[in-house]
């Protein structure tokens, strides 16, 4: 069951030194599903940084969030396809041309290069953003609603999953059923600090909600322990997974 759980706990590498990065995959592999690399770390350390990921036993979530017109999103993503990453993301709010563009465009290829297809994510409202937020460039629907949209919206296009705040996990599992992916950030073991997030999650409780995938970071990194910080949010998801019937 630890297994199941190592899978599904992803560490968000928000750092900006390739060396750190490489550091935190070779010391982490065996504890952590996969490494988030997010927009700071790609800007530093360019595509590089995945095939070094990969090569001291990481995989990797390419957290890019695409956002343009469909094309260019489609190519961009069997971009990323080719560097082998796992999990990679796009907007949304891009519609459902890009999102089926890109679908069509990682299952051409994955098919010519017989390789397995990331997982395909969009992201829905941005947890940064609220009501006013979407008020203020001329979205008038309550943020909820539009999450919902946005994820079936993701769903139709075949996508495979959406990123969610904890508290909308119950709301998509149940309009788009148990098969779709449910990424979730904001996840804090009673150990760790809150930082600036702030609707937070144990992880226990997160994956009971319905959440396949944890995303942790400073819990993690800013550990005294890293490693033991990383083992005691895998107990804690292993135990959830076990009395939530998942393995
Ligand atoms: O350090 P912490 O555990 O807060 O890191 C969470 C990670 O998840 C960061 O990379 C952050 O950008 C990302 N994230 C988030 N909230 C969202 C979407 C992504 O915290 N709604």
């Amino acid at each position: 069951m630890i297994e199941a759980a190592r899978k599904r706990l992803i560490f968000a590498l928000d750092v900006d030194s390739c060396a750190v990065a490489e550091r935190w995959a070779e010391q982490m592999h065996d504890k952590i599903g996969l490494f988030k690399v997010g927009k700071q770390l790609f800007t530093r350390c360019g595509p590089d940084i995945v095939r070094r990921i990969q090569e001291r036993g990481g995989e990797v979530f390419l957290d890019l969030k695409y956002h343009d017109i469909p094309n260019t999103v489609a190519r961009a993503t069997v971009e990323a396809c080719r560097l082998g990453v796992k999990m990679v993301n796009v907007h949304a709010l891009g519609g459902p041309t890009m999102m089926r563009e890109t679908v069509a465009a990682v299952n051409q290829y994955c098919a010519a290069e017989s390789i397995e297809k990331p997982i395909l994510l969009a992201v829905t409202i941005l947890t940064s953003s609220d009501q006013e937020t979407l008020q203020s460039v001329g979205i008038d629907r309550p943020v909820e609603e539009m999450v919902l949209r946005l994820a079936q919206l993701a769903q139709q296009a075949g996508f495979d999953g959406v990123v969610a705040s904890p508290r909308e996990v119950p709301l998509i599992r149940r309009a788009c059923g148990n098969g779709f992916v449910i990424v979730t950030p904001g996840v804090r073991p009673a150990f760790a600090s809150v930082d600036d997030q702030k609707r937070i999650t144990a992880p226990a409780e997160a994956i009971a909600s319905g959440a396949d995938y944890l995303v942790v970071g400073r819990p993690i990194s800013n550990a005294l322990d890293p490693r033991e910080a990383a083992t005691a949010i895998l107990e804690e998801m292993a135990h959830a997974l076990t009395e939530s019937d998942r393995g």
